[in-house]
């Protein structure tokens, strides 16, 4: 399985603001875009309940698109459940990625937040890293990995300037 984590940091290695749940309003149009183009290239996203929680106003279900939930609780979940489309669970990663797989998933996009990040990135199971930074500081924030101690080594592959401001996105592989 392919796993493809995608963040969005300020320069100071922040990826949350303030008590902003979402990262729409820090966030450029051209990153959006850029995040909304992985979301419809794959069919397979996972992310951790906190980051479901912060964007579950903008999730648009649909059939062949499997939004899974990481939780420690996923039966308190279950009546948000559309099977095939939004599941929750408390599997560890490798089991997960494991059962996905022989269900036929090939790759996977991992979509935050950093807690969840940290439990792939420990495991090396992450291949790939989308990282937006916008030319902001924040001072106080969360990190792309949380809660692990990681010492996760990556090649630069691509860097682009998206916008005007300097809004860079940078494709990296991990070794
Ligand atoms: N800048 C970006 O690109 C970006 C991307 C994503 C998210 N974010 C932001 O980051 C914030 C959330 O990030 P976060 O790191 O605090 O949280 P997170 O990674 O989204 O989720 C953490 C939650 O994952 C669940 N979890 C933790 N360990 C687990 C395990 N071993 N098995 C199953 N589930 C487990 C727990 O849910 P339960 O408490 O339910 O057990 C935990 O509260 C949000 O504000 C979001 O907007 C930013």
């Amino acid at each position: 399985m392919k796993i493809t984590i995608v963040m969005l940091s300020s320069i100071d290695g922040r990826t949350t603001f303030a008590n902003d749940k979402n990262i729409y309003t820090w966030s450029s149009a051209e990153d959006q875009k850029h995040f909304f183009s992985l979301i419809k290239k794959n069919n397979l996203i996972v992310m951790g309940r906190k980051t479901y929680e912060a964007s579950r106003p903008v999730i648009k279900l649909e059939k062949g698109k499997l939004r899974i939930v990481l939780t420690r609780n996923p039966k308190k979940y279950l009546n948000q459940t559309v099977t095939g489309q939004l599941e929750f669970s408390d599997e560890i990663p490798e089991e997960l990625i494991q059962r996905l797989a022989s269900l036929g998933y090939k790759k996977m996009l991992l979509v935050g937040g950093g807690i969840i990040n940290g439990l792939f990135l420990k495991h090396n199971l992450v291949n790939e890293l989308y990282l937006t930074i916008e030319p902001r500081i924040f001072g106080v924030g969360k990190n792309i990995a949380e809660g692990q101690l990681l010492n996760t080594k990556m090649q630069l592959i691509s860097s682009k300037k998206i916008n005007k401001i300097g809004t860079l996105l940078l494709k990296y592989k991990i070794i």
